[in-house]
């Protein structure tokens, strides 16, 4: 089954709640929280008191998306803030590091992942692949909402698929940036099963009938 995520990063955040609160009866199985910290990313969006607030009126799981540097020192509060799935990424610190990270999520009762930005190899997830409860494939530069969908990350996506149907059939394995209609199919092709959607969800006049869509 495929599962739709969108990123409140691309909601209004004025009316966050209520943005939130629809997303559920509109057909969104999780979502998706982008924390960004300035120096993994060039931008800065959510912390830990904003992720807890969400989580208080969220109907949906947090799918939280870590984009800091050395996130380790951040898991246990974003845990504690009520991230259902937490990923952070493989190039955010040390192999070791990224190690005690995952294995720490999962201690406090938490879905562990690791993402992979484009310019990052399939490779680099292998080491850390039975440790994960998803894996996220990242298809734009991450930072921002709104940019172009990389069709070349096709093939890395491809791999890991294989390799999770092999060495970890539970994991999911999740896509995020510039997913549409027509790119999301694509992706699923290619075997993703979930779809992160800023964008193309919170723009959209009828995200129930995009969320049937994109789930075909
Ligand atoms: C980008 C974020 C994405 C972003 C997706 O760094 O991780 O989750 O919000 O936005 P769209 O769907 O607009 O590309
Ligand atoms: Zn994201």
């Amino acid at each position: 089954m495929v599962k739709v995520a969108p990123s409140i990063l691309s909601a209004d955040f004025v009316n966050l709640e209520r943005d939130i609160r629809r997303l559920d009866p509109d057909g969104a199985d999780y979502v998706h929280v982008d924390v960004m910290d300035g120096n993994f990313v060039p931008n800065i969006t959510i912390g830990i008191p904003v992720t807890a607030a969400i989580k208080g009126i969220s109907p949906l799981p947090l799918d939280v998306h870590l984009m800091i540097e050395r996130p380790l020192r951040y898991v246990e509060d974003f845990c504690r803030a009520g991230a259902d799935i937490l990923t952070l990424h493989v190039e955010s610190d040390l192999p070791a590091n990224t190690l005690a990270a995952l294995e720490k999520i999962r201690a406090l009762g938490v879905r562990a992942g690791l993402s992979v930005k484009p310019n990052t190899r399939a490779e680099a997830v292998l080491p850390f692949l039975e440790l994960c409860d998803l894996i996220l494939v990242m298809t734009v530069e991450p930072g921002f909402g709104g940019q172009r969908f990389m069709t070349d990350m096709m093939p890395k996506l491809k791999t890991i698929r294989g390799w999770i149907d092999e060495k970890n059939p539970g994991c999911e394995l999740e896509v995020d940036g510039g997913i549409n209609e027509k790119t999301g199919r694509i992706c699923v092709e290619n075997g993703a099963n979930v779809l992160v959607a800023g964008s193309a969800w919170f723009k959209n006049p009828d995200p129930a009938a995009f969320a049937r869509a994109l789930k075909g």
